[in-house]
C-alpha cells in the first residue's frame, strides 16, 4: 500500500485527506519543552539526532498523523554557510548580517555545508529507520528569499525592508546571494534525500513580499531550479511549495516550477483555491491556526469547510502557518476528528 501522502502528491483524490501540522513538533506540547531542556536549548536540540528525531516523532505518537517532518531549521543552511546564529528566548533568530557584496565575498562555498548540517543528515537517518511504516518523512529547507531576509537583517522583520533596501542598491549582489542560496539548498534537501526523506518542503515564508518581477525572479525562478535539479537526482522526488501570501501568484505557481503540491496560507479562501491552484497540483493548508487556540464550534466548522472545499481534488489536511506555542493540544485532536470523523 502505498502512503497516503505520497498517493495525494501523485495528485490522487482520496475520501479523507491525510493529515499533518506545520510545527508539529514544538513548544505546544509539554513532551517537547521537555526534550528542549534535555537538550539545553533550540539548536543543541537541532544537532543532536537522537533528541531530534525523539521530538520529529512525538506528534507522530500523540496524534496518528500521516507525515513526520525533520525537526530542524531553516536557519541552519546561513549558519553552516559562515553566519553566526542564535536564538533570543522569547524573541526568535539573530544572525550577523550581510549587507554588502563584500559580506556575500566572506561566505564559505556551498561545498563546506555538509560538515556543519551532518547531524541532520543522520537525524533523517534515524527517522527512516524508526518511523511507523505507513508515515512518510518530509525533509525541508528554507526558500533563498526567505533564508535570505534573515541573513540580511539579521533577524525577522515585519517587511523584509533590509531584504529590499539591499536588493534595490546592488542587484547583482543580491542576486548573487539568492544564487549561492539555490545552489546550497538544492545540495541540502539532496543530501536529506539520500538519507531517508521522501518528500521535500521548501518554506518561502516571506514571499507575499515580492511583487511583480522580483516575484519572479527571486520566488519562482530559484523554486524552479530547485525542484528541477532535485528531480533530476532524484527521479519521481515529490515536492511541496510554499509561497505563503504569495496571493495571486499561487496561480500557476505548481506549473511553472514543478512542484507537486501548494501550501496555502490562511489569507484566501479554501473555495478560490480549490479553483484557481487545485486545478494544477495538490494542495495543503489553509486552517487558520488561531483556531486551535480558541478550538469551539469555529474550529470544528472551518475544519470541515476547508476538507469539503478540497474535498474535489488531491488534497492534504494542513494548517495555513505553523501552529502556536499557546494552542491547545487538546485542540488538534478535535482537528483531526472533524477531518477523520
Ligand atoms: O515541526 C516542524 O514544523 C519542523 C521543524 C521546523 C522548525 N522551524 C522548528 C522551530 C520547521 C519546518 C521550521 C521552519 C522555519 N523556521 C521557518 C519557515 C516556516 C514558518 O514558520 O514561516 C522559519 C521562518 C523559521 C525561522 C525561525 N525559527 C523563527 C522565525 C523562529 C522563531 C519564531 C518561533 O516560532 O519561535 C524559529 C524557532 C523555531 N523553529 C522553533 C521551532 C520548534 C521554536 C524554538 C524553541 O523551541 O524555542
Amino acid at each position: 500500500m502505498t502512503k497516503t501522502i505520497l498517493r495525494a502528491l501523485a495528485r490522487e483524490t482520496l475520501p479523507v485527506p491525510p493529515i499533518w501540522m506545520m510545527r508539529q513538533a514544538g513548544r505546544y506540547l509539554p513532551e517537547y519543552r521537555e526534550t528542549r531542556a534535555k537538550a539545553g536549548d533550540f539548536l543543541s536540540l537541532c544537532y543532536n539526532p537522537e533528541l531530534a528525531a525523539e521530538v520529529t516523532l512525538q506528534p507522530i505518537r500523540r496524534y496518528g498523523f500521516d507525515a513526520a517532518i525533520l525537526f530542524a531549521d531553516i536557519l541552519l543552511l546561513p549558519q553552516a554557510l559562515g553566519c553566526d546564529l542564535w536564538f533570543e528566548t522569547g524573541e526568535g533568530p539573530r544572525l550577523s548580517t550581510i549587507t554588502t557584496a563584500e559580506g556575500l565575498a566572506g561566505l564559505k562555498p556551498k561545498e563546506a555545508i555538509h560538515e556543519t548540517l551532518a547531524p541532520i543528515y543522520e537525524t533523517v537517518g534515524i527517522l527512516s529507520r524508526e518511523l511507523p511504516k505507513d508515515v512518510t518523512l518530509i525533509g525541508f529547507a528554507g526558500a533563498p528569499w526567505t533564508v535570505a531576509t534573515y541573513m540580511i537583517a539579521g533577524r525577522g522583520t515585519p517587511d523584509q525592508g533590509p531584504a529590499h533596501a539591499f536588493k534595490a542598491a546592488d542587484r547583482a549582489a543580491f542576486a548573487a546571494l539568492i544564487d549561492l542560496l539555490t545552489d546550497a539548498t538544492i545540495d541540502y534537501l539532496s543530501a536529506q534525500v539520500e538519507a531517508g526523506a521522501e518528500v521535500v518542503k521548501l518554506f518561502d515564508s516571506w514571499a507575499g513580499s515580492l511583487k511583480g518581477q522580483d516575484f519572479d525572479d527571486f520566488a519562482l525562478t530559484p523554486a524552479k531550479r530547485i525542484i528541477s535539479e532535485l528531480k533530476a537526482r532524484h527521479a519521481g522526488l515529490p515536492v511541496i511549495a510554499f509561497p505563503r501570501e504569495a496571493g495571486e501568484r499561487y496561480v500557476g505557481f505548481a506549473n511553472a516550477t514543478g512542484a507537486d503540491c501548494v501550501a496555502i496560507d490562511n489569507s484566501v479562501s479554501a473555495e478560490w483555491a480549490a479553483e484557481n491552484v487545485q486545478k494544477d497540483s495538490c494542495v495543503q493548508g489553509n486552517l487558520n491556526p488561531a483556531l486551535l487556540v480558541t478550538g469551539g464550534e469555529a474550529l470544528f466548522s472551518e475544519t470541515r469547510r476547508i476538507a469539503r472545499a478540497f474535498s474535489g481534488g488531491p488534497h492534504i489536511f494542513n494548517l495555513g502557518h505553523g501552529i502556536t506555542p499557546d494552542a491547545d493540544p487538546d485542540n488538534v485532536h478535535r482537528m483531526i476528528e472533524a477531518v477523520r470523523g
